[in-house]
């Protein structure tokens, strides 16, 4: 059903503006030494993390268990593809949770990374979304 897909990939790009967003003022919170900044990188990663992230990540996985339910398992149960995308779909899933994890951190004032780990940290979002992409848009291996 297509309105099924539609309202999946409009959260899939909220899921995604948040994995990518977030990493990004761990940045520069990690390179904050005031408490005042500090403070303010706190109040914007709880936001982005619980109210833009953590939805557009629960609503994209309703949307695309859904559809599946409804009709693509039936369609695409012996496709490599989809269970290539699932797999990913898992670790990204403890991706998102490993967010969480540094969050906390931050939040106790207890960061123990650098920038530089997290500006490494923030590279792997763009290796699922283009290979997620690819799996579900190309088809390969069907
Ligand atoms: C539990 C998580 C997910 C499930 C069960 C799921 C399942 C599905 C299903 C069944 C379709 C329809 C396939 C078709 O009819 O051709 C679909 C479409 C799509 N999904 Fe997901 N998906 C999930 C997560 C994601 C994520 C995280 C992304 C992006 C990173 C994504 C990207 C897409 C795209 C781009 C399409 C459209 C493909 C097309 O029509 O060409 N999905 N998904």
């Amino acid at each position: 059903m297509l309105w099924l897909k539609a309202l999946h990939l409009i959260f899939m790009v909220t899921w995604f503006a948040g994995l990518f967003y977030l990493p990004r003022l761990f940045v520069y919170h990690a390179m904050t030494e005031d408490k005042a900044g500090s403070e303010r990188f706190k109040i914007m990663e709880r936001k982005l993390y619980f109210g833009i992230m953590t939805p557009g990540m629960v609503l994209t996985l309703v949307f695309g268990l859904w559809m599946l339910s409804d009709y693509a398992w039936e369609v695409y149960k012996t496709s490599a593809w989809l269970h290539i995308k699932l797999s990913l779909i898992a670790l990204l899933v403890i991706y998102h949770l490993l967010c969480l994890k540094w969050l906390l951190a931050f939040k106790r004032d207890e960061n123990t990374h650098s920038h530089v780990f997290y500006r490494w940290i923030n590279e792997i979002p763009v290796f699922f979304l283009i290979v997620i992409i690819l799996l579900a848009t190309v088809k390969p291996f069907q």
